[in-house]
């Protein structure tokens, strides 16, 4: 099975944002991942509405949005008005996950749930029926290029048996150091979207670096 692939654009050159977005355009990404950090649930600011608003005006494929903030269902709306075809939450930032998941699926938009590396899996199975995608990360959330943490292929081994038991279709996605080497266990694990930035960005030709990730499992 090919995993869905979605490079994450904080890598990207923002001095050449249209360019790069062509570039996925072109490749074989399925979505784009674009991370949204607020300087408080995170220590560090990426970029937010209008920015995303600019990417969506180039972009061809869907917009998967990981909202690094605070209270993040003050914005549901004005993200799926710039663009947003999932969006993923923090389990962490979340009072009333049930309610934030529900009001993201009356704005048409998929409902994802990020979970930082300290957060158990377990914590999801109430919710798991409506969670489209849980974005796992494998790194500390707040800055690309950190080494992937190896404890993560255990959760998604935990994380894809909650989603059996309980019938769900939830997507796995893997969020944080992900490369060639680990992109294959991390499939044999149960995930199903792999995320990564710094590996695609930072190689020689990030669009044939695309393509290693997406036949990862036919080598
Ligand atoms: C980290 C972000 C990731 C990041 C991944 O807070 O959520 O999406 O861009 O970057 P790499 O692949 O470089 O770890
Ligand atoms: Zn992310």
């Amino acid at each position: 099975m090919k995993p869905i692939i979605a490079p994450s654009v904080l890598a990207a050159d923002f001095a050449n944002m249209q360019r790069d977005i062509e570039m996925l355009n072109r490749s074989e990404a399925d979505w784009i991942h674009c991370d949204i950090m607020d300087g408080n649930f995170v220590p560090n600011i990426s970029f937010g509405l209008p920015v995303l608003a600019a990417i969506n005006r180039y972009a061809q494929k869907p917009l998967d949005v990981h909202l690094m903030i605070e209270k993040p269902e003050r914005y549901l709306e004005a993200f799926k008005k710039a663009g947003a075809f999932l969006i993923s939450v923090h389990y962490e930032a979340c009072h009333h996950l049930h309610r934030t998941l529900q009001e993201i699926k009356n704005l048409n938009c998929k409902a994802g749930v990020a979970i930082n590396p300290h957060t158990n899996v377990s914590l999801l199975k109430d919710t798991i029926n409506d969670i489209d995608l849980v974005c796992m990360m494998s790194v500390n959330p707040g800055f690309g290029g950190q080494s992937f943490i190896e404890h993560t292929y255990q959760k998604v081994k935990d994380l894809k048996q909650i989603i059996s038991e309980a019938q769900a279709d939830t997507l796995i996605e893997i969020d944080g150091g992900v490369n060639t080497q680990n992109a294959a266990p991390l499939i044999e694990a149960g995930a199903d979207v792999l995320v990564a930035g710094s590996f695609v960005f930072t190689s020689n030709d990030p669009e044939n670096t695309i393509v290693d990730l997406k036949n990862v499992m036919e080598v």
